[in-house]
């Protein structure tokens, strides 16, 4: 049921925009305290439809949206989602990478592929520009992403995805009344 929007296809899903009608599967997935656990707290828990359809909403107003679902090839069901969030001023070509699978799709080895997948994708294809350098368009040198304390899982998606551990940011996060470190994850590239 892959459509013509599909930005990459990996050996048990499909990366494709979000669209109104994910409304209820992106709240049935993401629905879950132990999926919200590690995420920033602008991720709600409890998830509601309202939730959902603020988001989508919310990427579908940008220009060029940067989050994509990752659904499920035979229904197009939501099952996760990843993106990435643009650096501004001089931190333009850096970008940071986020993602999250429902929990019943959990420890399958889904998100090793996906998130490797994607991540090869976005340094190949994202153009990003400068409104400092007007006329220029620029490939991404750099994509990271901070983990918090305790989320063995994702750090191990992304050393398998190709990135290198580049410190901890010491309490350097606080989520749930508790102080957290966080574990600073890059993968870079030439111009
Ligand atoms: C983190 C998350 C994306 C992992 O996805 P996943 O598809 O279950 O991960 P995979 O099955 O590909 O597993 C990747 C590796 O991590 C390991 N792993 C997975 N969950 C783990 C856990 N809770 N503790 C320790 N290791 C874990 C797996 O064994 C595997 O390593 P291996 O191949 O060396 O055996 C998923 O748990 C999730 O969505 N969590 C909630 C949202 C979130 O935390 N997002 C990231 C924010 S930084």
């Amino acid at each position: 049921m892959a459509s013509d929007s599909v930005i990459l296809v990996t050996p048990r899903t499909i990366l494709r925009p979000m669209k109104l009608s994910d409304i209820l599967s992106v709240s049935r997935a993401a629905n879950s305290a132990a999926v919200a656990q590690y995420m920033r707290n602008r991720f709600p828990s409890p998830y509601t439809e309202a939730d959902a359809e603020k988001w989508i909403k919310g990427l579908l107003a940008k220009e060029r949206p940067c989050g994509f679902a990752i659904a499920d090839p035979k229904t197009d069901e939501v099952i996760g989602g990843i993106g990435i969030e643009l650096g501004k001023d001089v931190d333009f070509r850096s970008a940071e990478f986020g993602y999250w699978l429902g929990e019943d799709y959990w420890g399958k080895g889904i998100m090793s592929e996906v998130g490797k997948a994607f991540a090869e994708w976005v340094l190949k294809n994202i153009r990003v520009t400068s409104e400092y350098e007007a006329g220029k368009e620029f490939t991404l040198t750099r994509l990271f992403a901070s983990v918090l304390d305790g989320n063995d899982g994702s750090r191990r998606v992304l050393e398998k995805s190709g990135f290198v551990l580049e410190g901890i940011m010491k309490r350097g996060a606080y989520k749930h009344g508790k102080v957290m470190d966080q574990w600073i994850y890059a993968i870079t590239q030439e111009d």
